[in-house]
This record gives C-alpha cells, structure tokens and sequence, in this order.
C-alpha cells in the first residue's frame, strides 16, 4: 500500500459541514465532497453538530444558504462556537439565489468570528442556485442556476486543494 494513500485513509483532509434547510446546498455539498474524494462519513449536517466534538482535520469547508443577504443566525452562532485550532483552514460557500452585489457582504460576520481564532480562509464564494421562498424563478432559470453552480464546483475543488485563496473577496478582508 502506498504510505501517502493510507495517511489519507486514516486522516481524511475535509470536513464539510453544510446547513441546507430545503436541500440546495446538500445537493451542491455532496458534489464537492465527491470531486474531493471524501468520504461520506465527513459531510455533516450543521444542526445535528455539535461543534465542541468536532475531530481536528486540514480543511473546514463551510456551505450554507443565504438568507436575508446574510449567513443565517444559526451559521453564525455554529462558527462563533466554533474552538480555536480545529483546521489549517476554512473555505466559505454561501448559496443564494444570485450572485449579485447585494449579497457581496454575506460572509463577513462568519469571516470576523474566524478571524478572531485565527482561522485563515481560502475560498469565500457565492453561488446561486433555485429560490427556495414563498415564490419560485421559472423552470428555465431554475435549470440554468443548478448547471452553472453545478459547473464550478470542479474549479472550486481545485481551488480547495491547491489552497487558492478566492480573490473576489480580498477586499471585504481589509475591513474585517
Ligand atoms: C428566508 C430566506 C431568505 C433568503 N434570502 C436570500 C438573499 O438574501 N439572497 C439570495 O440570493 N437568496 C436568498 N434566499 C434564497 C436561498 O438562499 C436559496 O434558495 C438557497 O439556494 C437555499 O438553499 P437551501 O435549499 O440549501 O436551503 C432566501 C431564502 C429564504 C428561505
């Protein structure tokens, strides 16, 4: 067996703990723990938990929805308990239903609360999938949204493994 392959067995480098109240951000979730090659048993659900248990990894890749141009209160709060020196790293994934301005400072409560533990961030992306409220968009936008999202992930991956920081975002760094 190769040495590499069986550290990565025992000591799998992502977790990925999502919140996805109607399904958008699992769905998107799953297939970037796919392309990462990670095993299932590292996708957790945010409210199921319980971030003082969590085991120590390489790479938190956090998902979740957007609600109000914002992370939701829950996301906060998961990331405000989130202890100290749990990962190298934390990537960000908000899934709105745009990927417009008015959701450009979704993510900095979330980046502020890692700052303060000395977390640094790789990825800090916006995608946009279905609206999930009340209403929704035609089926046509609806299909358009889920295979764009759907093509990035590939590149969102790599980002992830190479540790490419995003740079759409490094401007919300400085007021942080
Ligand atoms: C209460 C609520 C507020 C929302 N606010 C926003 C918003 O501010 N910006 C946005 O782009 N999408 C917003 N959305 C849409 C969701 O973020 C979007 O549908 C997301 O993909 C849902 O993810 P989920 O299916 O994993 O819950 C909102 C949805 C809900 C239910």
């Amino acid at each position: 067996m190769i040495p590499g392959s069986y550290l990565q067995f025992k000591f799998p480098m992502y977790t990925f703990i999502y919140f996805s109240p109607t399904g958008n951000v699992l769905h998107l979730a799953k297939l970037l723990a796919t392309e990462l090659k990670s095993p299932v048993e590292n996708l957790l659900p945010l409210e199921f938990t319980e971030p003082k248990q969590l085991e120590r990894n390489e790479h938190l890749v956090l998902l979740y929805p957007i609600h109000g141009f914002n992370a939701p209160k829950t996301v906060k709060q998961f990331v405000k308990s989130l202890p100290r020196d749990l990962y190298e790293c934390v990537s960000l994934i908000g899934v709105g239903c745009s990927t417009g301005w008015a959701n450009g400072a979704v993510s900095s409560e979330l980046r502020k609360s890692l700052g303060k533990k000395d977390y640094s961030i790789i990825l800090d992306e916006i995608l946009a999938m279905p609206l999930t409220f009340i209403m929704s968009f035609p089926d046509d936008l609806n299909l358009k949204l889920i295979a764009l999202s759907e093509s990035m992930i590939a590149d969102l991956s790599l980002r992830i493994r190479e540790k490419i920081a995003s740079k759409r975002r490094s401007g919300s760094n400085l007021k942080l």
